[in-house]
């Protein structure tokens, strides 16, 4: 974050006690045909490092929303956001996409994956645009396939992976840059029970190596694997709380019965490993 200009209390505490991601009275308005919609109605949410957060809240309550403006693809209509004491609500687009491309590592429903480029590939290229020297990109691009299981998989293309090792591919592509946050958006919502029980324990894997991350989703159950719960009705924040007993998703994958050798899922314990391991 360095170049940017840093502005108001937040800048006054020690990097270790401000928050990372810091909203404050955020509205979103968007106007289409002549119609208004207010999406989000005035939302504070802090998140710290560190923290796992599950977003939920029913269909069009503004998770979504919510998300664009914490990944810096959005701006608020009004209100302010700051990413490590960061006033970044202000920003151009260019500034914005620097900071996207150096804090934030995104994971989607749909994988969002460039069909025709191998695993590998696909990986390498928010290095392209973030200017790591080609000779460092293949390997760091292995390494981060390796640490979701998929060592042996790099020139597959999306079409010949399943659901669940597209994601994890996704994931890959998400850490290369070694975000402080990864804001996942629905990222079980395509996938069967097993392999969203193995995409959950790989953003365990990685939370516990201390990177923060938001995750989107309608379902509780997904939502008990994250440390902390917030509920959204209708633009607005209605819960947030600790979930109480989060689960674990290696214990609850090995007490699933074994599978079939139909070579659905063979790396059934993907350990994400060191990508991030080499964070300061
Ligand atoms: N680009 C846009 N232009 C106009 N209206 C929009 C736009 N994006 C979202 N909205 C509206 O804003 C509201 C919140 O949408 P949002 O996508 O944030 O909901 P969501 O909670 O993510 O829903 P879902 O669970 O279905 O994904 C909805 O009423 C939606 O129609
Ligand atoms: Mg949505």
């Amino acid at each position: 974050m360095s170049g940017l200009p840093t502005s108001g209390p937040s800048s006054d505490l020690s990097a270790r006690e401000r928050p990372l991601l810091e909203i404050a009275g955020v509205h979103k308005t968007y106007f289409m045909d002549g119609v208004t919609v207010k999406a989000l109605r005035g939302v504070d949410l802090s998140v710290r490092r560190g923290e796992f957060v599950a977003i939920m809240g029913a269909s069009g309550s503004g998770k979504s929303t919510l998300m664009n403006i914490l990944g810096c693809l959005d701006r608020p209509t009004h209100g302010t956001y700051r990413i490590d004491g960061t006033e970044v609500s202000h920003l151009t687009k260019d500034q914005l996409a620097a900071v996207r491309n150096r804090q934030i590592g995104f994971v989607f429903q749909g994988f969002n994956l460039l069909s025709r480029t191998s695993a590998l590939e696909n990986v390498e290229m928010p290095m392209v645009y973030a200017n790591v020297p080609a000779e460092v990109r293949g390997e760091r691009a292995l390494a981060a396939l390796a640490s979701v299981g998929l060592a042996g998989r790099e020139h597959h293309h999306p079409n010949q992976l399943s659901g669940g090792q597209q994601q994890r591919v996704a994931i890959a592509r998400a850490l290369v840059n070694r975000p402080a946050v990864i804001l996942a958006d629905e990222p079980t919502g395509n996938l069967d029970s097993r392999s969203s029980i193995e995409i959950m324990a790989i953003f365990q894997g990685l939370n516990q190596q201390g990177i923060t991350i938001v995750l989107i989703t309608h379902e509780s159950d997904i939502a008990q694997y994250a440390r902390r719960s917030v509920r959204f009705k209708d633009g607005l924040i209605s819960s947030d709380e600790p979930v109480a007993h989060p689960l674990d998703a290696t214990a609850e994958l090995a007490a699933l019965p074994p599978l079939q050798a139909n070579g659905l899922s063979d790396e059934a314990a993907p350990n994400a490993g060191p990508v991030a391991g080499d964070r300061p």
